[in-house]
């Protein structure tokens, strides 16, 4: 292990030589906390669901870490560089000579977000009836493979479906259940491995390279190719650095671009990783399936070099890949969520261990042993800690999971979260401090909090606008 990530914790001994974060701040955006009684009405009006209240009545944003980064001073100048020609814009040149120095694929489709990528891979790759295997769902990810005919199966190692085991990589497939599964289906009719880095639903954890050279082996053997969720592998590639033998004097780019070479192509949501507020691409390496995804871009996006993004969009994209992948950033990224993860296991709060990259996961089943559920703990933390502070947060359990297609029942996922989602480059130590507060007052008032039952469900993506009341007032 290399020397503790977090030496500017309270209490360290006199001496100590902490880290900072790698700039300093030019513009300020205000933020206010409104009143209890005001926090009440904006959360009944909300129907209790994090994603249905004005952003106005937050006072820290820990909703999501998706398009919600500060830019920097060089990706503001590059907006004023944008060349808004409909085809061929000189700033989708730069993107994609940006995504193959760093990721190092050979060409580039961009998208407005990561679902358009996602999108595309799925119908070119997938025919009713296929197979996806994959390391854990993601709810948009899911979803247009299931639209594309496909049922995703989950290959993760069992240690992922465990908040409390401290497995370092719990983010890796588990090849035994890989391959008893393409023993069983077939491997004609698995059109690819889905595998993503730093597995958000898990908590953000990370797959190791010794796992991912392991699945390239098997994958081999069955001819069966490997497309990434490169959505934080930025942040994946600091966890390989941090604790994977061999590669603490490595850098982030050169980790990243080892790792992206075990695979065939990827798509991003470029909202997180790199620091824009908006767009996405998918890169592949065979020609055959750029081919579709070029053709299927101008049907569902946009022209193939700005696939619904404008110029000037593209510009700061690849700026902020180029930003993303810089050792000291990461450090200081993923060293402020470790920060807030160790004031909340001091203070003995259930939370997902270890801490992943871009978010504290709290563990509502622990947080609530008392709500069973199907009244919705991690919805109903989530709700909680609103009303105490004004933070938002987001579920990430029995309603993100969504209903069985064949059932029609709830899925039952073994994790049941909420996620305190960290944004790049905008918050300080002190927020860290309000929010790591804010949950010890939640979790001492937890023994009188009752659950929820939900009102309205929409049919699609139902954590984003589905509506609830509380059980019983208290
Ligand atoms: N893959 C992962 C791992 C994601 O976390 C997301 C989005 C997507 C794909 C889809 O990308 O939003 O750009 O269309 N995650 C956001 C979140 C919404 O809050 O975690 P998108």
């Amino acid at each position: 292990m290399s020397e503790p990530l977090y030496p500017q914790t309270i209490g360290q001994q006199f001496g100590r030589r902490s880290w900072a974060e790698p700039w300093k701040i030019k513009m300020v955006e205000p933020i206010r906390l409104i009143s209890r009684p005001e926090r009440e009405r904006a959360l009944q009006e909300a129907g209790y669901n994090t994603f249905l209240l004005r952003s106005e009545d937050v006072y820290i944003d820990l909703l999501t870490d998706s398009g919600t980064s500060a830019m920097s001073d060089r990706q503001w100048a590059g907006l004023m560089l944008g060349d808004e020609a409909y085809a061929g814009s000189r700033n989708f040149y730069h993107l994609q000579d940006a995504v193959r120095t760093y990721y190092g694929y050979k060409y580039v489709v961009p998208t407005h977000q990561g679902r358009g990528a996602e999108h595309l891979i799925s119908k070119a790759l997938i025919r009713p009836g296929d197979i996806i295997p994959g390391n854990m769902y993601f709810t948009t990810t899911r979803l247009h493979q299931e639209l594309a005919g496909g049922t995703f199966v989950d290959v993760i190692i069992d240690e992922a479906h465990d908040p409390s085991s401290e497995h370092p990589f719990k983010g890796n497939v588990d090849l035994d259940k890989l391959e008893t599964l393409i023993k069983k289906v077939g491997a004609e009719k698995i059109p690819y491995v889905s595998l993503a880095g730093t597995v958000n639903m898990a908590g953000g954890q990370p797959v190791s390279m010794a796992n991912v050279r392991a699945l390239r082996e098997l994958c081999q053997r069955y001819d069966i190719p490997i497309y990434l969720d490169a959505t934080r592998m930025a942040e994946n590639a600091y966890f390989i650095q941090t604790r994977e033998p061999g590669y603490a004097d490595k850098s982030i780019a050169a980790i990243l671009k080892e790792f992206c070479s075990y695979t065939d192509g990827a798509w991003m949501s470029a909202k997180k990783d790199h620091l824009v507020n908006i767009g996405g691409w998918l890169a592949v390496n065979d020609e055959s399936v750029l081919e579709t995804a070029r053709n299927l871009v101008v049907v569902y996006e946009g022209l193939h070099t700005y696939g619904g993004m404008s110029g000037r969009d593209m510009e700061a994209l690849a700026i902020g890949i180029e930003e993303a992948v810089q050792d000291d950033h990461i450090r200081a990224r993923v060293g402020q969520v470790h920060y807030l993860g160790e004031l909340l296991t001091d203070w003995g709060i259930p939370i997902v261990q270890p801490v992943g990259g871009h978010a504290v996961f709290l563990d509502a089943k622990r947080f609530y042993p008392h709500i069973p559920q199907n009244e919705f703990p991690a919805q109903t933390l989530a709700a909680q800690l609103y009303l105490d502070s004004g933070i938002r947060s987001m579920e990430r359990g029995v309603v993100s999971a969504g209903r069985d297609p064949e059932t029609g029942d709830h899925r039952y996922p073994a994790l049941e979260l909420v996620r305190l989602t960290i944004p790049r480059r905008v918050y300080t130590q002190a927020h860290m401090d309000v929010t790591a507060e804010a949950v010890k007052a939640v979790y001492d008032a937890r023994k009188q909090t009752r659950g929820l039952r939900m009102v309205y469900e929409p049919k699609y993506l139902r954590f984003f606008q589905a509506r609830f009341e509380p059980l019983n007032k208290h």
